[in-house]
């Protein structure tokens, strides 16, 4: 390759798209003339909740308005996708050394062990993870795993919208790609704090080993706020947002509501981080070095301190942008508080960027 010319991977423009409970998000991201990246564009659209539930879609034909409706605004054609983590099965399986050609049978014939679907009715991926894999006995191999009929939900809904999916992946997954520093291959817990559910994940050496789904998230938060103030949904809302967890006066009563939602959050973190540490910490990846969070969620007024609480690693607000520019020279167009939704992403856009 010419020293001038720019790797193919960096010339590109690569659009990143996430499906969310709520809405759907895009970013554009393309390298400028000294091969940096820079946002293009960016959009979100919201459509109600209940068209996308536990994964499932509900309203196709709602869903693909929403998604032809900023395809044709943007002139997307192509772009990476994000599947929902709520029906996706990862699983860390160990399988006899064989070439990688046929680690796809092996593990199709193993797959039913250790996910409760067949393995005609799944569609699955896999990364064999450690280094000198050629003298070992046995192979360690993340398998992730999505029923195939949820596979088929989201690929039909592209049709007619004139986007082309270019691929697709686990949020979970692109997120990681996003957070991690490039070239970091610790081990990490990171938790994504959305509106109707909470994603929490361990990625260690860059690959995600577990992931697991929590229903918890923002909506809920103002829901208890909604509840125990009585007053409409929007207002509650507007309080989560100014109070959130810290302050006297009218804030002790917010925070009063919203405290049992953040104790059930903090406890189910606090159970998957032992869970690792004491199950997987000397195995795969060593023990998790700090916990990151993202998601709309993390803008909680007081929420790295709360979470913090009774873990002994640090709780750090993940920078989405860490792998796209550093600040010094380009600050990108997304305020810092949204940028935290735009994780997955910014991580699927990232895909094209990275090296694999
Ligand atoms: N300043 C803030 N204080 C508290 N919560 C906030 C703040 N800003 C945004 N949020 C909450 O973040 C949530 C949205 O987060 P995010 O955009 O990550 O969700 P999503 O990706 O659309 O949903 P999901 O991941 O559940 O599909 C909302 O519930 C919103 O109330
Ligand atoms: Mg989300």
């Amino acid at each position: 390759m010419s020293l001038l010319a720019a790797p193919k991977f960096l010339s590109m423009p690569a659009v990143g798209l996430d499906i969310s409970a709520d809405s759907i998000r895009f970013i554009e991201l393309t390298p400028n003339r000294h091969g940096h990246l820079e946002v293009m564009r960016y959009a979100s659209r919201n459509f109600p909740i209940g068209i996308i539930s536990e994964g499932h879609i509900r309203d196709k034909k709602k869903l693909q308005d929403t998604i032809a409706s900023i395809v044709h605004e943007y002139k997307l054609t192509f772009a990476n996708i994000s599947l929902p983590e709520e029906q996706a099965y990862l699983a860390n399986i160990q399988i006899p050394n064989v070439p990688l050609s046929a680690v796809h049978d092996a593990l199709e014939l193993r797959l039913e062990e250790y996910v409760p679907i067949s393995g005609v009715d799944a569609v699955f991926d896999f990364v064999v993870v450690g280094s000198d894999v050629k003298h070992k006995e046995t192979l360690d191999v993340v398998v992730s795993v999505l029923p195939r009929m949820v596979v088929e939900e989201y690929l039909d809904i592209f049709s007619g919208t004139g986007l082309i999916p270019k691929a697709f992946e686990f949020e979970s997954q692109a997120m990681a790609r996003a957070i991690v520093p490039r070239g970091d291959n610790g081990t990490f817990l990171v938790v994504d704090i959305g509106k109707m559910v909470t994603d929490i994940f361990v990625t260690a050496n860059g690959v995600v080993q577990f992931s697991a789904s929590l229903d918890i998230g923002g909506h809920y938060i103002t829901q208890a706020i909604e509840r125990s103030l009585k007053i409409p949904y929007e207002e509650a809302e507007a309080l989560k947002v100014l109070h959130g967890m810290v302050g006297g006066g009218d804030a002790v009563e917010v925070r009063t509501a919203i405290t049992p939602v953040m104790l059930d959050l903090r406890t189910r973190i606090m159970r998957h981080f032992s869970y690792w540490q004491t199950h997987h910490g000397e195995k795969v990846g060593g023990n998790i070095e700090c916990v990151y969070i993202t998601g709309g969620g993390v803008n909680l007024r007081g929420i790295t301190e709360y979470l913090g609480l009774e873990l002994n690693v640090k709780v750090v607000v993940a920078n989405s942008w860490v792998n796209v520019c550093s600040f010094e020279n380009y600050v990108p167009p997304i305020l810092a508080h949204e940028s935290h939704g735009y994780t997955a992403a910014i991580g699927l856009a990232l895909r094209n960027s990275f090296p694999e």
